[in-house]
């Protein structure tokens, strides 16, 4: 089979390193791919945008890709997959109308009260006085988004009014384009998040293991949120007990309110959950693909071939086959950033000591990178790389990580020194700062 993965981050290096791990995959080739993928042996990289459909489509029925696998939102939002569907080729990601759970949090919100699936209170606002006048009545802290797509920039948690009349001020004078003609408020949760990726063929609903990641800059989980700067899996807080719940209370609420909708949702669906200090579950959002850190932790654990699992979801037959096989022990990422992120930062950084890490036994799964006319490996982005340990235990995966990590060097290298704190230090029940 030959594999055609959209996507340059770490989550498209990661898929695509676990699809040549097969047998069954002669080539993969990603567009546009990273310095990663670049280098990988069956691997090739092509320089078209994600949003091609057209240029997409024709090197794909030219070159004999079976199957396409869509790694960000942004092209499932604007409807690859029906594009790529009509033109008779096999596509992995839902289709533009199944996309919206997570491309407007307006619709998401409605879909998530029809369903009965627990989740934050919230208004949605069309102009600027009222959602200001609501958060005067309701006080802060409060929760301000932007409705559609905002790269992870959309979310104010605001701790005082005054930051949220801001917040919206920002959002309705166009600072997220057309992804601020809605506004959602949304009552403030407390708790420990996590990412539960499920897949799916519309019918039937698998869940991976669970993952955390660190979204915010600082150790210790303070300052600006980034996309993730470090991830971890399986989350100890899911419990069997909460799994099982978020799959009925949750993933099979969702699916069966999109059938009703005449929405057959096939990929992955991502619910990213509050779980509160009394073992509460929340739905803070849905998104509609394989999140960034944590598929580059899932995905080491998996056992079962991901291109039989990811096959069963575009056929309809996830129920058919057996249950998905895990590796025992845990895994753990390490982001590489460039200095600044997620501020200004430079690029071109000529980066070393990759290969000293991966004979060290850790994967490194690139992000920001690309080469350059030398065939050097040089920074391109905010994270960079994605140092990935797997061991027996969060000890081993963690330290494992840090090891290889402190081989690699580029200017203005900044990474966290604490990822995984909660599962080292015992302090599973504590909250998000
Ligand atoms: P979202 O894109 O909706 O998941 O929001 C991005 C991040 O904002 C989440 O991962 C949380 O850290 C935070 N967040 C979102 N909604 C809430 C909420 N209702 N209460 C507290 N934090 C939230
Ligand atoms: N790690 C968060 C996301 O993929 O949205």
């Amino acid at each position: 089979m030959k594999v055609l993965v959209v996507g340059n981050g770490g989550r498209e290096h990661a898929l695509a390193w676990k699809l040549l791990e097969s047998k069954q995959i002669e080539h993969v080739v990603c567009v546009p791919g990273n310095g990663g993928t670049a280098r990988m042996e069956r691997c090739q990289n092509l320089h078209l945008g994600v949003d091609d459909f057209e240029g997409i489509s024709r090197f794909a029925l030219e070159n004999g890709i079976s199957l396409v696998i869509v790694g960000p939102e942004v092209p499932l939002a604007r409807g690859i997959t029906d594009y790529l569907e009509e033109k008779g080729l096999m596509v992995f990601g839902p289709k533009k109308a199944g996309a919206q759970i997570e491309a407007s949090k307006a619709w998401a919100k409605a879909l998530m009260q029809e369903a009965k699936i627990p989740t934050a209170r919230a208004a949605v606002f069309t102009e600027a006085s009222a959602a200001k006048s609501y958060v005067r009545g309701t006080g802060a802290p409060i929760v301000v988004k932007a409705d559609g797509l905002a790269a992870g920039k959309g979310v104010t948690v605001a701790e005082t009014v005054e930051q949220a009349e801001k917040a919206i001020a920002a959002i309705f004078q166009g600072q997220f384009g057309s992804a601020g003609e809605f506004v959602v408020i949304e009552e403030f949760l407390i708790g420990q998040e996590v990412s539960v990726l499920a897949l799916t063929d519309g019918l039937t609903i698998r869940p991976l293991l669970p993952a955390q990641d660190h979204k915010r800059i600082g150790e210790g989980d303070i300052g600006e949120n980034t996309g993730g700067m470090g991830a971890y899996a399986p989350a100890p807080i899911a419990t069997p007990e909460l799994m099982s719940r978020i799959q009925t209370e949750v993933l099979e609420r969702a699916i069966a309110t999109l059938r009703a909708k005449g929405i057959d949702y096939r990929g992955v669906l991502y619910a990213g959950l509050m779980i509160a200090p009394n073992g509460d579950l929340k739905v803070l959002e849905f998104n509609c693909r394989f999140g960034d850190p944590e598929t580059q932790v899932i995905l080491p654990l998996l056992a079962t071939p991901l291109e039989e699992l990811i096959l069963a979801c575009v056929q309809q037959r996830l129920g058919e086959l057996p249950p998905i096989a895990w590796k025992q022990g845990a895994a753990a990422t390490v982001v590489a950033a460039s200095g600044g992120y997620p501020g200004e930062y430079q690029k071109g950084k000529v980066i070393t000591g990759i290969e000293d890490a991966e004979t060290a036994g850790v994967t490194v799964f690139h992000a920001g990178t690309k080469l350059n006319q030398q065939q050097q490996v040089v920074t391109d982005g905010g994270r960079v790389l994605n140092v990935t340990g797997v061991g027996e235990n969060f000890e081993q995966a963690i330290a494992q990580a840090y090891a290889g990590i402190k081989t690699i060097h580029f200017e203005g290298i900044y990474y966290r020194r604490d990822i995984g704190y909660r599962v080292l230090s015992g302090k599973q029940g504590e909250q998000t700062p």
